[in-house]
């Protein structure tokens, strides 16, 4: 399944950037089905999230795992529970411990909408070690200016990175230069003034995939400023999971209950 030619490029990238962004992994037919079954979902099960979680505002329509059943979303299901797929990012991340993530509402995976002007989903760290992300809908509209992925990839020192969420945001790496006072070299993470040469802000299209250390790099999607739409279904890996974003409340970002789409 997996185009073995490019794993090594990936390696390499990511051994340098902490982050991969690609579209040349996953086959067409594979791809066509993840993105079918994915906006099917969406259909089904969407609902609509606006709250304010571990210091990050999310205004944003989800489908929790929880309704992705291997039954009615067959490839969506065997693509996150694929050996091949946990080989390939094994071998990307050079982390034999990697493994698909079994937690409820991320498992088999979670999808993400934006459609609306100030949609968005704030800056954050994940529970899963590793996140899978593939944009299965994409359209930019002609002078959007938002729905960029933001990412600060050594936010969380080595150190830190096994510690619950709430500790992980605490000891920042000291290597970002946070400033006690906002400038407009700066940017706000999570209250704190992060110089801005410290965060990659990276573009997408429709099929455009990307691989990210969930706990360590600091995340998020900037605010749409256009009625455009993008879809993303997003896979976890796992070296370790604690569940600690959600230690308050532990369905708030992915139990229905809310609004409709
Ligand atoms: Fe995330």
């Amino acid at each position: 399944m997996i185009n073995k030619n490019v794993l090594n490029e990936l390696r390499q990238t990511f051994k340098q950037n902490r982050v991969i962004k690609f579209n040349n992994l996953i086959p067409r037919n594979i791809m066509d089905l993840i993105k079918k079954e994915c906006h099917e979902a969406l259909d089904n099960h969407g609902h609509f999230k606006d709250f304010t979680m571990n210091y990050s505002t999310r205004k944003l329509s989800v489908v929790s795992g929880q309704d992705i059943t291997a039954l009615k979303y067959p490839t969506l299901y065997n693509f996150a529970i694929s050996e091949e797929v946990a080989d390939a990012f094994r071998f990307i991340t050079d982390n034999t411990k990697l493994k698909y993530g079994i937690q409820p509402n991320l498992f088999p995976c979670h999808i993400n909408y934006q459609n609306s002007p100030t949609f968005h989903h704030g800056w954050h760290l994940d529970d899963a070690g590793y996140k899978l992300v593939i944009t299965t809908l994409w359209q930019p509209g002609s002078n959007e200016k938002g729905g960029q992925v933001g990412l600060i990839t050594n936010f969380v020192p080595d150190h830190m990175l096994l510690k619950p969420v709430k500790q992980r945001l605490l000891v920042p790496n000291s290597d970002l230069e946070i400033q006690k006072e906002a400038s407009q070299n700066t940017e706000d993470v999570c209250n704190y003034n992060v110089n801005k040469k410290h965060i990659q802000v990276i573009d997408y299209q429709e099929d455009d995939c990307y691989f990210m250390e969930g706990r360590r790099s600091m995340h998020c999607v900037y605010p749409l400023t256009n009625n455009t739409r993008r879809v993303t279904a997003c896979f976890s890996f796992d070296d370790v999971h604690d569940g600690s974003n959600y230690q308050e409340s532990a369905d708030l970002l992915y139990q229905e209950g809310d609004l409709k789409i």
